[in-house]
């Protein structure tokens, strides 16, 4: 199975979460494809059959900036051939940031919402306040992920 990572990140965390994410997938048996400044035109060229945002959130509940656009051609062009893709989202934040604790995550959540992809689990939030260890925490969230898409 193909899955597609889309990632944005402002200082690195989600981008390494990402990576990470790829490599458990590939050793999982996956075909797993993860370009930090991918276009809609490259992820739709991979041809994806499962969805995995890992996002950061920077201002107040923002996406970071190398996934905005990504995020504004996905929602302009909704592709027909995502609907209904297994899909699910890794949110980084800050709880001490209150109500837009894990905003960028929820706004790709909204977003495969509106491409009509299936979650396939609920979406993982890595609170930066709690720990440093992101790509480790996500482990046993990827591992149930990978049973997930295997079904
Ligand atoms: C300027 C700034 C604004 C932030 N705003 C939020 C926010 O609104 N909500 C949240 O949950 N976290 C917020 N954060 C915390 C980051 O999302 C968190 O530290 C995350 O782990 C950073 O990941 P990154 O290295 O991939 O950018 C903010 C951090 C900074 C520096």
């Amino acid at each position: 199975m193909k899955v597609a990572i889309f990632s944005g990140s402002v200082y690195g965390s989600a981008e390494e979460v990402a990576r990470h994410a790829a490599s458990i997938l590939k050793d999982a048996g996956f075909e797993a494809w993860h370009n930090p400044r991918a276009t809609l035109a490259d992820a739709q060229a991979f041809g994806p059959e499962a969805l995995l945002a890992v996002t950061s959130t920077t201002g107040m509940g923002e996406l970071p900036d190398n996934l905005q656009a990504l995020y504004f051609d996905i929602r302009d062009q909704l592709p027909a051939a995502w609907r209904g893709l297994p899909g699910a989202v890794i949110g980084l934040g800050d709880a001490s940031y209150g109500d837009t604790f894990c905003g960028g995550g929820e706004l790709m959540r909204e977003l495969f919402g509106e491409l009509g992809v299936r979650e396939v689990l609920p979406m993982l939030r890595l609170d930066a306040s709690e720990s440093v260890t992101p790509e480790t925490d996500a482990e046993p969230w990827l591992a149930q992920l990978v049973k997930a898409l295997r079904n």
